[in-house]
């Protein structure tokens, strides 16, 4: 929020809280009309007033200690501030909305009700109603709750995705939680989990199609962190880096945004812009995962450096400020893997961008932000198959790509091709997939054309229609 230091306290959401609170206390202590309750109401009509002239309704949530007014924080740093906000929610109180319209009445009501809840089977909202409240509704937030604002993506990959990468899903989801309270990083299950995403799921297209493809749930970084893995393991082969190095890169990838654990859900999670200090909060993920990393044996040395650089550009800019050195090459693939893989995730804020996009996004920031080589040999990698390339699928058919599909870049149209007389036998899409949800058919090879294979005779029908 830009409200300057002088500003009215009318428009801090504390003042409707701290004066919630007293009237709740108010209430319980003196009798009903005494002149305390009475200036106490007057006080919080006033301050309500004042905040329902800037939005309606207004949105008071607290979370984690912090109070937001309609999404935006408002700082709480105050001893007498953390007391009264940790009795509402010790009340299970921790998001309060008031309508334009609000009486004084209610006010009153809800004060009352505060002071002599208790929890019961019926819910708050019909308590209140049969206390005539209709302009405020309280309420608990959910602890990952992505707020009322935010478009509403599911928190968890959807639909039947391949074994190996769910079960990768879910072990990096353990490691982050672990991680994100307080636990030191569980070392031999990062172990477990760069062999499992480079012997298991690199093996399978299904699981590098559901990577490649859009993300149509909210991206958590957990996701985000096993699909930069994967892809900057598809750069690191590509550019023919060895074994040992590729394992390397996959730790160091798979753990390139574990800062993150250290900071507040809601901020990493927030909608909208972020103000100057929860941006430095979110940069600091880079520092604060090198720290993790450095503190944790048995990793590769170059872990955190690549968590410390991966928000860093091939010019020596970006975050944090390193003075002008460049990152580590292995910093770099993870930088390319790592914008692919964000903007094509749903965000609290932002619908997923689509493969094809998120290929030209990156080929513009190539040179200036990413290195330029390796964003070619990703943007040409994950168009693995283009169209009029030949070839096998676990069926052991020949087949022709004559369609790619957008949004599954591995399982494109094809023509399937009689091995003797070369002639189009029938269409398939492999992006087909049977009851059981997996894909009908993957391709397992690309093959070079042979001698005597008419291609227009595949692709001229495919093109008119
Ligand atoms: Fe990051
Ligand atoms: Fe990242």
């Amino acid at each position: 929020m830009t409200t300057p230091t002088s500003a009215p306290p009318a428009l801090d959401p504390l003042v409707v809280l701290r004066g919630l609170a007293s009237l709740r206390k108010l209430t319980g202590s003196y009798p009903a009309g005494h002149p305390m309750i009475g200036q106490k109401l007057a006080e919080l009509e006033d301050s309500i007033a004042g905040l329902l002239q800037a939005s309606n309704p207004i949105r008071i949530d607290v979370i984690r200690g912090d109070v937001f007014l309609d999404g935006v924080v408002s700082a709480s740093e105050n001893q007498a501030n953390q007391q009264m906000l940790s009795q509402l929610s010790t009340l299970g109180i921790d998001s309060i909305h008031v309508l334009e319209g609000v009486q004084r009445d209610e006010l009153l009501a809800v004060a009352e009700f505060l002071w002599q809840y208790t929890e019961s089977g019926e819910s708050m909202t019909a308590q209140l109603a049969a206390r005539n409240v209709q302009h405020i509704s309280l309420g608990r937030l959910l602890p990952l709750d992505t707020r009322w604002r935010s478009p509403q993506w599911a928190d968890a990959p959807t639909g039947p995705l391949d074994p190996d990468y769910a079960e990768s899903l879910s072990m990096a989801q353990k490691t982050w939680e672990d991680t994100a309270s307080g636990k030191p990083l569980d070392v031999v299950t990062v172990r477990d989990l760069v062999q499992m995403l480079i012997y298991k799921v690199a093996r399978s297209n299904a699981a590098l199609g559901q990577i490649l493809a859009v993300k149509q749930y909210e991206n958590l970084t957990y996701c985000h962190s096993v699909n930069v893995a994967m892809l900057s393991l598809l750069i690191g082969k590509q550019v023919g880096l060895d074994e040992a190095t590729l394992a390397a890169l996959v730790e160091a990838a798979l753990l390139h945004d574990v800062g993150k654990t250290q900071i507040p859900l809601d901020i990493v999670r927030k909608p909208g812009a972020l103000d100057k200090a929860e941006r430095r909060m979110i940069e600091a993920h880079t520092t604060l995962g090198a720290e993790i990393l450095i503190q944790t044996e048995g990793l590769h040395p170059l872990t955190p450096t690549v968590a410390l650089e991966h928000h860093r550009s091939v010019k020596g800019a970006g975050y944090p400020d390193l003075g002008e050195a460049i990152p580590h090459p292995m910093s770099q693939i993870v930088s390319v893997a790592d914008i692919y893989e964000a903007i094509t995730g749903a965000r609290t804020y932002q619908a997923p961008t689509p493969p094809e996009r998120a290929c030209l996004i990156l080929a513009r920031m190539a040179g200036e932000k990413l290195n330029t080589g390796l964003v070619k040999t990703f943007v040409n990698t994950i168009t693995f198959f283009p169209v009029g390339s030949l070839v096998r699928t676990n069926r052991n058919e020949l087949a022709l790509v004559v369609q790619t599909n957008r949004r599954e870049p591995l399982h494109p149209l094809l023509t399937l091709v009689d091995e003797d007389t070369y002639k189009p036998i029938g269409q398939v899409d492999t992006s087909e997939r049977e009851s059981s949800g997996g894909y009908a058919r993957h391709i397992t090879q690309s093959l070079p054309a042979p001698d005597g294979l008419d291609l227009r005779e595949f692709l001229e029908p495919a093109t008119a229609a």
